[in-house]
């Protein structure tokens, strides 16, 4: 089956735990866009973005989409980031159908709250804020996640959003 597919959504919506799954199911390649700036760039993204600074990161994560978009076919989780600069989510859209894992700031804080840490853009937001800091971010960042042709409520279970998604893509 050739399928190009691409994974939307904030950090903490599922995108990567629900993207492998699917790929296994759907028999695609699965990519992580994190993991392949990491291999391109030859350091991980939480220690680009604290060394180099967010916008080296961003020019990074624009080479290494139009690079896994070439492939002919794939399940490509994105970073919760990537379709808010420059003109990827246009770009995604031209080669892909994107899919917008939606979820309130409530499930995203629950879940990132254990993870806070590892994650630059939120290591510095007091507990106490992380979900309005969330709602915020979501609020800047929802042009761009609207663009997304399909979106699916993702504030459930991993098998029940896996079993909606691939009764969509059949
Ligand atoms: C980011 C999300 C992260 C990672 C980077 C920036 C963002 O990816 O790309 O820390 O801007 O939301 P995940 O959404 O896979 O955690």
């Amino acid at each position: 089956m050739q399928k190009k597919i691409v994974l939307l959504g904030y950090m903490g919506s599922g995108k990567t735990t629900i993207g492998r799954i699917l790929a296994n199911e759907m028999k695609l390649p699965f990519w992580d866009l994190d993991e392949v700036i990491g291999q391109m760039f030859g350091m991980t993204v939480p220690y680009m973005i604290q060394k180099k600074g967010e916008i080296f990161f961003r020019e990074c994560e624009q080479k290494a989409l139009n690079v896994v978009l070439q492939n002919p076919s794939y399940i490509l989780a994105s970073g919760g980031g990537t379709p808010c600069y420059y003109d990827n989510i246009d770009v995604i859209n031209a080669h892909s159908t994107s899919i917008y894992f939606q979820c309130s700031p409530t499930t995203l804080s629950q879940r990132l709250l254990p993870e806070k840490q590892n994650r630059p853009l939120i290591a510095d937001i007091e507990d106490d804020f992380l979900s309005e800091y969330i709602a915020k971010h979501l609020f800047e960042r929802m042009p761009y996640y609207q663009k997304a042709h399909i979106t699916i409520d993702a504030n459930g279970d991993v098998e029940s959003i896996v079993s909606k998604l691939l009764e969509k893509l059949s």
